[in-house]
């Protein structure tokens, strides 16, 4: 879950020297009409109410309130049919005890760790079989010092546990006893597009440019059914990483825990925290803490050139001035001969320069630094769709002669 650094807004927006080395910590907001994540004072322990019931350390016998806490709704419509997804009143989570989690990962055994992110490992596991031909999951455990991941861990199943959409990653259920607080998600067999893009060793292709759009495409329809569901939700955290890919590479969006329902449309949050990952946030919401669903739409800019050219949004390793990748990039958008010299050279020449050079403008767009100039997410998917319509098109075109 991505929280990678955090400062008050109208300071030094520069991550440096800000970064919560355990990568985990609690914003203020003024959201509190909203009903998640409404901290009344800056305390890491006293974000929701369930925050006491759990620091009374009562064991498994304050499921029950956390329970309670989950199931409170947070979202003002009852339900809402959006682009092929769904949000449900209630969240239908299954409560899985630690015993059981402990047993499908093999007591969390080293050879079962899929990976690890600010809130902690994540395991893969196999549900109701002693063998492993179970169904296979995805098991994240908080790291166990203190509560600090609590408010994230709440606020995934808040929203992750009532949305349904082909682009969101499905959150299965959860566990909390005692110090335990873990969740459950279906196993995504690909793994992050992070680790498609710059992962290293031999058992990492180069994803070809096919691919690369077709989970473009999913992940702006995941974020797209966000922001034009009944309350606008944003995402707050769109990077590589949190781009999952399901064994047929399908995109899904994963971790919710830094998610804030919408204001309308003109107005923003306002976070007394700046919460994020450096290199994605949009600048309107490092610079002053107003968060908008445009700002969801500029982590995604990011993201469309990661996929251009094989680039980290951040890269220490490049030289001096280059570290940020949308600080030098944005001049080789306009410009097709530019952008050739910017694609992944993993792609060789097997990428169709027609619908790179749109893409590129777009993520261009995306990027704007004003939010309004940004493009709604329903827009970036249309573009994209149609890029890949006539791509899909000038193939068949020229398999017929
Ligand atoms: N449902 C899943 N199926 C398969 N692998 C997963 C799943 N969820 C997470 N992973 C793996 O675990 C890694 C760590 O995920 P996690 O979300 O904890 O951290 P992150 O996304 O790298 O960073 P952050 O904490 O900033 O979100 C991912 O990169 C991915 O490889
Ligand atoms: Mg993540």
């Amino acid at each position: 879950m991505g929280i990678c650094w955090s400062y008050p807004p109208n300071k030094d927006p520069t991550p440096t020297g800000t970064v919560t080395p355990a990568g985990i910590s609690h914003s203020q907001t003024t959201s509190g009409s909203y009903g998640i994540s409404t901290p009344t004072t800056a305390s890491t322990t006293t974000t929701f109410n369930s925050v006491s019931t759990i620091s009374s350390g009562s064991g498994t016998g304050s499921s029950s309130n956390i329970s309670s806490s989950i199931s409170r709704s947070n979202f003002s419509s009852v339900s809402d049919y959006s682009i092929g997804g769904q949000i449900l009143p209630t969240s239908n989570l299954r409560i899985f005890t630690f015993a059981e989690l402990k047993a499908a990962t093999k007591n969390f055994k080293p050879d079962t760790l899929l990976g690890e992110g600010g809130f902690g490992k994540v395991y893969k596991g196999w549900l109701d079989s002693k063998n492993s031909s179970g169904t296979a999951v995805a098991v994240k455990k908080l790291n166990s010092e203190g509560y600090q991941g609590l408010e994230e861990w709440q606020s995934e199943i808040n929203f992750l546990g009532r949305l349904y959409h082909p682009n969101l990653v499905k959150l299965l259920g959860y566990c909390y006893e005692e110090t335990e607080l873990l969740l459950v998600y279906e196993y995504m067999q690909k793994g992050s597009l992070e680790h498609h893009l710059f992962g290293r060793g031999a058992s990492v292709q180069p994803l070809p440019w096919d691919l690369r759009l077709k989970i473009a495409i999913g992940a702006a329809a995941g974020l797209s059914f966000l922001h034009t569901s009944d309350r606008e939700i944003i995402y707050r955290d769109f990077k590589a990483s949190n781009i999952l890919l399901d064994g047929s590479y399908n995109a899904k969006i994963s971790d919710f825990g830094l998610a804030k329902l919408g204001p309308s449309a003109s107005q923003s949050h306002l976070s007394t925290t700046v919460m994020g990952t450096p290199g994605y946030a949009a600048p309107e919401y490092m610079q002053t803490g107003h968060l908008y669903v445009k700002s969801d739409v500029y982590g995604f800019g990011v993201v469309l050139v990661e996929i251009l050219s094989g680039q980290r949004a951040i890269d220490t390793n490049r030289p001096t001035g280059y570290h940020s990748l949308t600080d030098w990039v944005k001049p080789f958008l306009h410009d097709k001969r530019k952008l050739k010299k910017i694609m992944d050279p993993h792609l060789g020449d097997k990428y169709p320069s027609k619908a790179a050079f749109p893409i590129a403008k777009l993520a261009s767009k995306c990027l704007a630094p004003e939010p309004k100039m940004r493009p709604s997410m329903k827009d970036v998917l249309e573009i994209l769709q149609g890029i890949q319509a006539s791509t899909n098109k000038n193939v068949e075109v020229r398999g017929d002669h």
